[in-house]
């Protein structure tokens, strides 16, 4: 099989399995389980980086695609993907910095004698990881059709 495809394959099982940390480590933040929620939240922040320094390798083993043979539909699915993998980075980042700003209050530690978190702060954390985990999860789906074309292009 084509290594690039190869290569997509496990990019996109990659993304999937992200997904799952980040959707259980928000089921976790709201829970209240803090130290188990930042734990996923790392693991899938790893993943990314991995993926990252697996794509750079990718470049330059193997080249790029040649998107001159795609089809317009399929340049736009892969565009709205890029997209969505552009949100879901940004919103980690924020949702990141921000987490680390309310990392000594009770939200956190759960000890009622800690300061209170700035309520500004834990709000952009959760709307800057939501959006996150939600881009994170569209970029998944979209993820399925840029694959889906590559396979199909190779059969034909
Ligand atoms: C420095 C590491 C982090 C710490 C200490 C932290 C801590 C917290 C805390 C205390 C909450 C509960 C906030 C509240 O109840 O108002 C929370 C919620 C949340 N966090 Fe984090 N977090 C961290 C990293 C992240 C990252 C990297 C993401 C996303 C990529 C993320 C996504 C979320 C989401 C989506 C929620 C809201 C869950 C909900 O109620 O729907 N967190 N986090």
């Amino acid at each position: 099989m084509d290594p690039k495809i190869l290569f997509w394959a496990a990019a996109l099982a990659n993304l999937g399995v992200l997904c799952g940390f980040g959707l259980f480590g928000v089921r976790y933040a709201r829970r209240g389980e803090i130290a188990r929620h930042r734990r996923n939240m790392r693991i899938a922040s790893l993943l990314i980086v991995a993926f990252l320094a697996a794509y750079l390798l990718k470049v330059a083993f193997l080249g790029r695609e040649d998107q001159s043979l795609w089809s317009g539909v399929d340049v736009w699915v892969l565009r709205v993907h890029e997209l969505f993998v552009v949100f879901m980075l940004g919103g980690g980042i924020v949702a990141w910095l921000q987490g680390r700003k309310i990392e000594g209050t009770r939200l956190v530690t759960r000890d009622p004698a800690d300061p209170a978190p700035d309520p500004k702060v834990a709000r952009t954390h959760r709307i800057a990881g939501r959006t996150a985990v939600v881009a994170g999860l569209l970029a998944f789906v979209m993820a399925i059709g840029v694959l889906a074309g590559m396979i199909a292009r190779a059969g034909s």
